[in-house]
């Protein structure tokens, strides 16, 4: 099939960028949407022009390196599929695509398709740890985990951090990431800790970053590859509410979340 590639273009990021657009022929039904662009990319290399940068590492839907908008959707218009995973069956001959880097101030472009996401690794470093005794492994039957808290568990560990949430997300919220991020550990018995030190660290982290607020469209689930579900965002708010009214906490800057007086 012949197809019409209207392709973000840019620099750097102190540099403006555009759309251009090209013509890509001979690109078959069993290519993955990425292979389509690396035989672009084959095409600009031989012509000697510069190929477009785009991210991709595990191209198995696994790392969360590749995302960008197709069309206006992120990661295009197949319900939980990545780009990587995304095949040239799903579009017809003479379709016309036009390819956009995720757009939010937490995510400034780096080059053509690629965004700085290190925002995301800035939240997790706040607080996707647990606290660990040194010395050997102990005995995995010595902490029970239920089944239900195995399987939220496991849910919430599905986000891969590819941040098309962010991109579909009218205001450019996190809030999908992060609660995928906290459920993962605040269900777990190895995860109480720092259950609350972890949701009021890691959601002043995400405040700090350009992220804006969720107001509920739900657009972030609709994109989410992992179909990570919107329930998450609640478990993060629940717990945040229940972390913050503890008496005799000290105040940290978490925007919309006001602090009762310590009582001592
Ligand atoms: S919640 Fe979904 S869309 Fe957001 S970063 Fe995780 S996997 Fe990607
Ligand atoms: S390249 Fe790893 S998820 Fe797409």
């Amino acid at each position: 099939m012949n197809l019409t590639l209207k392709i973000w273009r840019q620099k750097d990021k102190n540099t403006a960028g555009q759309i251009v657009t090209y013509q890509i022929k001979a690109v078959t039904a069993d290519m993955s949407f990425l292979e389509m662009l690396d035989v672009l990319n084959e095409d600009l290399i031989g012509r000697g022009e510069e190929p477009v940068a785009f991210d991709h590492d595990c191209r198995e839907g696994i790392c969360g390196s590749c995302g960008f908008l197709i069309n206006g959707v992120a990661h295009g218009s197949q319900r939980g599929t990545t780009v990587c995973q995304l095949h040239m069956r799903f579009f017809k001959d003479g379709d016309s695509l036009t390819l956009e880097p995720w757009r939010a101030e937490a995510f400034p472009v780096i080059k053509d398709l690629v965004v700085d996401r290190s925002a995301f690794d800035r939240i997790i470093q706040a607080g996707g740890y647990i606290s660990a005794p040194t010395g050997s492994a102990p005995d995995a039957r010595t902490i029970l985990v239920t089944k239900e808290a195995a399987e939220t568990a496991m849910d919430a560990a599905a986000c891969i951090g590819c941040g098309a949430c962010v991109a579909a997300c009218p205001n450019a919220s996190a809030m999908l990431f992060t609660a995928a991020k906290i459920t993962h550990l605040n269900v777990l018995p190895q995860g109480q800790p720092e259950r609350d030190e972890r949701t009021l660290n890691m959601v002043a982290a995400m405040d700090r970053e350009d992220f804006g607020s969720c107001t509920n469209h739900g657009e972030c689930e609709a994109v989410c590859p992992k179909e990570i579900p919107l329930e998450f965002i609640a478990g993060l708010n629940r717990d945040l509410l229940r972390t913050v009214l503890r008496p005799r906490r000290q105040a940290l800057p978490v925007r919309g979340a006001t602090l009762p007086p310590a009582d001592d």
